[in-house]
Order: structure tokens, then sequence, then C-alpha cells
């Protein structure tokens, strides 16, 4: 068959002597075996290949084309290889048997989207800028690859594999955008030639007058940005930027009005800048982040005495040693970087016994729907037909017993003690994620009691620790618990998370004790952006409204069947609403949002949706938040959380007032910071192809700290410093964030 050769327009490849061939035909090149797990592998297959013979690869979920190099290639460029397959879902990985190290997942679809069964695609990963991130590989003892299939499996063909000695830069200009007042943000490749680089506004050449030293991010060092300060200001019209063989042409907008009141300031929660499981205290410093939550489903079942846990519907009711596996060590080493944190407490009556039982054995149980590809005797509990098998497991099987005098026990004994601590994880939905720990419908009662009794537990082992509870998955839950209406009409038809909240000042007034400091809730959009056309991704920037708008319907279900007895109800106005509950029912209680998400990680609007929230959190005054699960520190989440508070550089301390002549949160967001009585700005530009531009009133005049990602400038932390000697055209390029600090 005839090779299709994808285009690799910014690459051109050569091929060296010491290029390693990984397979060309018929079998492995000499020096690589095959490590290959849970595959039907043919190395010799005849029905599409080039040359001879191509691999052709039958994984099942999570399984692998993996091959080993004996020997190991640590300073290789790139990987080349042809593949064909009706686009597969796989994984790249490039790691070391030596260390154990493995590079960053490198998806396929980040090297093509056009992958088809009957011809190959030619594709070439460069190591020093890879697919997703912009990340080098770095240096390191490399001796394996794995192509690994997603969670349906994979069918595919490839051919030609070679581990690439050498890869030509070749000096490209890549963009060049209008940033600030007058300045113009360069990113390129190579060794580039600026003295080609001609500016004009309206037709009329602007001078460059300087042209600042090329940067290049640590992170991603394959490309560098260079910024020109131009002799005249930007204004409306018709921008061209020239550069050797390069045109980059804008329409800069008409201005939007607005104006900064620094003096109009409130606190922002130190707590808003939360993670789940930071991956180092080197993260937590290069990101800033305040609170660091230990949470999510396995936790639940988290036993401290042997620090087992089970991974409950998330993989087939597995017990295995927790990751990490010391909360007691985790704490110590998360506080020790500088975040608070907030350490579950498992309040059911049940936690793993060891690292190796599960629940559901295809030997007790053998009709089931699926089974772990790894562990062929564990099943997902669920009958062919969706229903649960029966009878229920006994608990033991799997788990030990647990109660809040164990709790309380652990809690005590720990050395390194928690900012914070929430009873369990969305436990109104246990039936189904623990079915084999509590196959009954959690009720409101029920939850109510656990909730009071483990929060005394820790409240008596860890004087002064702040609680949180009963961390709710979801809308519907919020209103509603696991054993449906009914529960709602027993009791007085009062939605559940009032009830709860009413219920726990009730506590406090007969006992004297709070035992509720923060209503802690999940909150995932309800709209459905998975598509992640243009459409879904406008959709995306825009909800960001339901954490604040009361005049914003949810354009999800919720927007048409909202399901509760509340006020406004098609409009979530998520932190308002909650703050007016939490006033009416127990003054005092602060919020919490301990799992937040952009719905995109990878995607430059996710982390454009997260630099909003952020944003909005700060203004909206919530107390808590901690972005699930844990943003890749080069990703586009990982740089929402670097652009506010990056290595030491911090967003202030309290927001201050904005006025916007025009507010259009659709496609917009500015948000102010103040310490100090210096400013900080962050904008969000939120459509896909036109800059933005305002006239900022209040904004002083002098020199700016700026950061910005996102745009034609990519995912990267780009930095600089700026004078703004003139504040009434500031322009922020299409799809970016841009933060700016008064020096
Ligand atoms: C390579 O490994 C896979 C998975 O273990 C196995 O199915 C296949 O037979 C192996 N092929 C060769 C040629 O050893
Ligand atoms: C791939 O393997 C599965 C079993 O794991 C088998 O059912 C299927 O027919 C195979 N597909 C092809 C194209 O060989
Ligand atoms: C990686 O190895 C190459 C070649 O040995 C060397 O030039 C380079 O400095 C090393 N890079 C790092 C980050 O250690
Ligand atoms: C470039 O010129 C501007 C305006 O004079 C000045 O503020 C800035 O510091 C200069 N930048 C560099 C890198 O020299
Ligand atoms: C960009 O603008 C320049 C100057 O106005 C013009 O000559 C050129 O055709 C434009 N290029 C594109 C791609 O629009
Ligand atoms: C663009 O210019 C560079 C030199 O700056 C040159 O190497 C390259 O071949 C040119 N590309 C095209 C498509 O003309
Ligand atoms: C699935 O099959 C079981 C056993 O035959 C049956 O009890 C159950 O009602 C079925 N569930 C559904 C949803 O059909
Ligand atoms: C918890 O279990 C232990 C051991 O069985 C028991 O001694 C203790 O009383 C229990 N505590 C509670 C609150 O039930
Ligand atoms: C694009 O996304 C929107 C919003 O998620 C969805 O309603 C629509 O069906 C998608 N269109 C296509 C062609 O997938």
């Amino acid at each position: 068959m005839r090779s299709l050769f994808a285009q690799l327009a910014l690459l051109a490849t050569f091929a060296f002597a010491d290029d390693i061939t990984v397979y060309t035909d018929t079998a492995l090149a000499a020096g690589w075996e095959n490590w290959s797990w849970s595959s039907d592998i043919e190395f010799a297959a005849t029905d599409l290949f080039e040359g001879t013979s191509s691999i052709s690869v039958n994984s099942t979920a999570y399984s692998a084309l993996s091959v080993k190099l004996e020997g190991t290639f640590p300073d290789y460029q790139g990987l080349r290889f042809d593949i064909a397959g009706a686009q597969p879902d796989l994984t790249i990985t490039v790691s070391s048997s030596v260390d154990g190290t493995t590079s960053a997942n490198i998806l396929l679809s980040t090297l093509s989207t056009s992958i088809t069964p009957d011809a190959f695609t030619s594709l070439l990963i460069d190591f020093r800028n890879l697919p997703g991130t912009g990340a080098a590989l770095g240096n390191g003892t490399w001796d394996r690859i794995t192509w690994q299939a997603g969670g349906n499996g994979d069918i595919y063909h490839i051919d030609n594999i070679v581990v690439v000695e050498s890869i030509v830069i070749q000096p490209l200009f890549l963009s060049a955008e209008p940033l600030a007042a007058n300045t113009i943000a360069v990113t390129t490749q190579g060794d580039v030639d600026f003295s080609t680089l001609a500016v004009s506004l309206n037709g009329q050449a602007v001078k460059v007058l300087n042209t600042s030293a090329a940067y290049n991010p640590v992170g991603t060092p394959s490309k560098s940005i260079t910024y020109l300060t131009l002799a005249k200001p930007f204004v409306p019209g018709t921008l061209a930027i020239t550069a050797a063989n390069a045109t980059f042409n804008f329409t800069l907008p008409t201005v939007q009005y607005a104006s900064i009141v620094q003096q109009v300031s409130v606190p922002i929660s130190p707590f808003i800048y939360g993670v789940n499981f930071p991956t180092s205290a080197q993260y937590v410093q290069d990101l800033g982040v305040t609170m660091s939550r230990w949470g999510g489903n396995a936790v639940t079942a988290y036993n401290p005495a042997g620090q087992f846990t089970n991974a409950g519907n998330d993989w087939y009711f597995e017990n295995r040693v927790a990751d990490p596996p010391d909360a007691d060590a985790w704490v110590e080493w998360v506080e020790g970087a500088g975040s608070g944190t907030l350490l579950t407490v498992p309040a059911l009556d049940w936690v793993a016994k060891d690292a190796t039982s599960y629940s559901y054995p295809v030997s007790v149980y053998p009709d089931q729907q699926s089974t772990d590809p790894f562990l062929a005797d564990a099943g997902d509990g669920l009958l062919p037909n969706g229903s649960w098998v029966s009878p229920v497991p006994p608990q033991t099987r799997a788990y030990t017993p647990w109660n809040s005098s164990m709790a309380s026990a652990w809690l005590q004994g720990l050395a390194n003690k928690p900012t914070m601590v929430t009873i369990d994880n969305e436990i109104e939905i246990a039936s189904n994620t623990h079915q084999d720990m509590h196959p009954i419908p959690m009720g409101y009662d029920e939850e109510l009691a656990r909730v009071l009794e483990f929060s005394k537990a820790a409240k008596d082992a860890i004087p002064g620790v702040k609680v949180a509870a009963p961390s709710t998955c979801a809308w519907w839950y919020y209103w509603t618990s696991d054993v449906g209406y009914t529960d709602n009409a027993a009791h007085d038809n009062i939605d559940f998370l009032p009830w709860f909240l009413a219920q726990m000042a009730a506590s406090e007034k007969s006992t004297g004790q709070r035992l509720l400091d923060f209503l802690d809730i999940h909150y995932y959009f309800a709209p459905d952006t998975s598509s992640n056309n243009d459409t879904a991704k406008a959709l995306r920037l825009r909800m960001t409204r339901s954490l604040w708008d009361t005049s914003y319907v949810d354009e999800s279900w919720i927007g048409s069947d909202p399901q509760n007895h509340q006020w406004n109800p098609t409009a979530v106005e998520l932190i308002p609403r909650f703050r007016t509950l939490i006033d009416i029912n127990y003054p005092g209680t602060k919020l919490s949002l301990s799992e937040f998400s952009s719905t995109a990680d990878t995607d430059i609007t996710g982390g454009l949706v997260t630099v909003d929230m952020l944003g909005i959190f700060g203004q909206q005054q919530l107390d808590s938040a901690t972005y699930w699960s844990t943003p890749d520190e080069l990703g586009p989440i990982g740089l929402a959380y670097w652009l506010y508070r990056g290595f030491g550089v911090y967003f202030g301390s309290s927001t201050a007032q904005v006025n916007l002549a025009s507010p259009n949160p659709d496609t917009q967001g500015v948000y102010a910071g103040t310490e100090g009585g210096k400013l900080t700005l962050v904008i969000v530009n939120k459509n896909p192809d036109t800059p933005i531009a305002f006239d900022l009133a209040n904004l002083p005049f002098g020199s700016y700290f700026v950061r910005h990602f996102g745009g034609e400038a990519g995912i990267a932390k780009w930095q600089t410093t700026v004078t703004i000697s003139s504040t009434n055209y500031i322009v922020i390029p299409a799809y970016t964030a841009v933060f700016l600090k008064q020096n």
C-alpha cells in the first residue's frame, strides 16, 4: 500500500545513520524485545503493509504493544512510525525500565485525527516538543516504547518504527499577536531573522522601538517568544505584521469602556486556588497551590492501618495499596510545601481489609457484564443486562469494619494534622459507587447521622480542625436523596441540602458545638460539551455564568427540568444560591467546592474556563475550592493556576471592583486584584478568533509584569515586563488569558 504522509509542515526529518530501527519487516529489529501485554500481535502481517509486512495489533482494553531495547536511547530526538486503523484511541509513552520513569501520555489524537484503516499515515513525535503540552521528554535512561489501547481496545497496523537521532528545526515565525498597549508577542522556532519583520497599523508603517531577548519557558523549550515594543499605541483598525514568509493580520476592534476601583475591594479566601492530590512539593510551589485535597471515590475505603483502599465501581471493586499510601506523610509534605490540606475521613461501616481482595469474583458470580482485563476473576458486579448481581456480596470479602471511634483514633494519632477534613466523599451515591459496601440507597437521615457522628469524632480528635461536608456529587443530589422523592416528602418536602444545613444548625443549638464549618459540594457543569466542536467550546466558555449569574438559564436539563423547590430554579447561580441558603439555614457556614472541573483538561478552552472560574471564585467570595483531579502542570489547567499564582507572583489578596460599560460574560471575563495598593488584572478573551480591547479607567501608568497563555502563542508560560503609558486601548488576543501586575 502507498503511504499517506501526514502534513508535517513545521518539521523536516532526515534519516541519520544513527537512527535506531525498531521494526521494518517480518520481526522486531535486533536488540528489541516484545514487552506487550493482553494483545494479539502479528509481527509479519501481510494484509496491509509497507515493504513486505507490518505489525498487526489487536489490544483489549488498556493493553498494549510495547517494545524494549536491550540498551538505552538517551539522547535521541524523536520517534517515527506509520500507522493504519480507524483512528485508534492510543496513548503513546516512552519509559525507562531502568528507573521506572515514564514520559507524559502522548495521545495519538494530538498527532493526527485522520488516521484511516486502509492506508498508513506517517507520524513523528519530536522529543523536544511532545504533542499535547510541548514539553520536552528530557534526558533519561529511555529503553521502552508503548502504544496503549483505550478503554474499548484498539485494532491497528503499525510499520516502519524508527527512533530518530536528529530532527532539523526549520526557522519559522509561528505567530505575532498584539498584547496590552503597544506590545507584539512573536513566537518562533529556530533561528529566525527579526530584521525581516515589519508592522503596519491602518496602512501606516509603525516603528519597533525595541525587541526583547527571546524567552523559552523551561517546561516547553521548543518555541520561544520575543516581545516587540511599538513606537505608537494600538488603535482600532487593521494591524498587519509581516516577517520573512509569514503574515499575521488582525482587525483591532472598537474599544470597550471599563473602570477599576481599587478602593472598593473584598478579601479573597486564601483557599480557592486548590487542587486534588498535587504531585510534588515543587508542583505546589510552581503553581502556588493553596489547598490540597485527599479525596475521590477510593478514599471512602481507605484503611489507614494497612494503607489499603478499594476502587469501588471505578475499577472492579478491587482492593489495592492506596496511592498515595500514607495520609500522615501526605499531610506533612503538602503542608511543608505551603498548601493547606483537606483530608477525607471515611464514614461508612467498612474499609479495605487488604491490598488484593475484590467483591465480585467470577468464580462466585459467573455471569457478569465485564471483567478486569488484568485480573480475569474480578468482575464489575453487573449482570449483562446492567442489573446488579445477587445476592449482594458479604462485605467481609473485601472489607474490615470501620466506625467513628476508629476514625477518631486514626486522626488523633496523626503526627501531621490537616487544615480541614471532609466527612467522606459523595456517600449519597454509595449504593452505586460502593454497592458492595453499602447496597441500600442512602437517605437524608442516614447521611445526616453519619456527618454528625464523624464530625464530632474528628473535632474531638483534632481540636480546631474545620469540617466540610457532605461533599455532594451533583445538582440532582443537592436536592434529593438516592431514595428518591419519597424521601423529600418524608422531610416536609424540603430539598436535601437546605434541610441538611438546618439540621446542622439545630444540632449546634442543642449541643453548643458547631459540627459543620464548610458546606462542601462538588460542582460539574451540566451541559454536555464532550463533542468539543466549536459550538461545544463556546458553550463551555459561557457556562461559567452558572457559578454566579442569576439571569443565566442553564443550558442543560436543569434549564428545563430543575427538579427542586428552589427560587429561580432553572438558573444554577451556584455561589449566590448557596450563600443565600446558608444565610437562611445556618449562618456563618462557609462554602467549599472540593471538586470542580473545566470539562476539558487538555483543550485550551479548559484553561480559559479555569481562569474565568478562579476569577469568579475570588469575586464571588467562595471560601475553598479544589480542582478535580490533578491538573497537569504544563497543560491548560495548570497554566490557569500559574497565571494567578505561579512561582510566587500572586493575584492580590483582595478582589477589586470592575465596572464594565457593556459586560459580555459569554465571551470575556475581567477580574481585578489588589494588595498593598498595587493592582493586578486578569482578563480572559473567550472569542476564538477576534481580539478585544478595553479603555481601562484608573489603571495606573507604569511598569507591569505580564503573563499570558493561549491564542496563537499556545499553551506555554509566556511572560515579560511592559510599560503602560496609555490605558485607553489595552488589547487581549483571541482565546487568551492575560495577567498584568503593577510593579
Ligand atoms: C508479543 O507479546 C504478545 C502479548 O504478550 C503476545 O501475544 C505475542 O504472541 C508476542 N509475540 C511474539 C512474537 O513474541
Ligand atoms: C480482536 O480480538 C478479539 C478478542 O480479544 C476478537 O473478538 C476480535 O475478533 C479480534 N478482531 C480482529 C479484527 O482480529
Ligand atoms: C541531555 O543530554 C544531552 C546530550 O548528552 C546534553 O547536551 C544536554 O545538556 C542534556 N540535557 C539535560 C537537560 O540534561
Ligand atoms: C522597550 O521600550 C519600552 C518603551 O521605551 C520600555 O518600556 C521597555 O523597557 C523597553 N524594553 C526593553 C526590553 O528594552
Ligand atoms: C495582511 O495585510 C496586508 C497589509 O494590509 C495585506 O497586504 C495582506 O494581503 C494581508 N494578508 C492576509 C492574509 O489577509
Ligand atoms: C520561510 O522562511 C524560512 C527562512 O526564514 C525558510 O527556511 C523557509 O523555507 C521558508 N518557507 C517557505 C514555505 O517559503
Ligand atoms: C436482569 O436480569 C436479572 C436476572 O435475570 C433480572 O432479575 C433483572 O430484572 C434484569 N434486569 C433488567 C433491567 O432487565
Ligand atoms: C468501633 O468498633 C470497636 C471495635 O469493635 C468498638 O470497640 C467500638 O465501641 C466501636 N465504636 C463505635 C462508635 O461503635
Ligand atoms: C456540537 O456540539 C453541540 C454542543 O455540545 C452539540 O449539541 C452538537 O450536536 C455537536 N455537533 C456535532 C456535529 O457533533
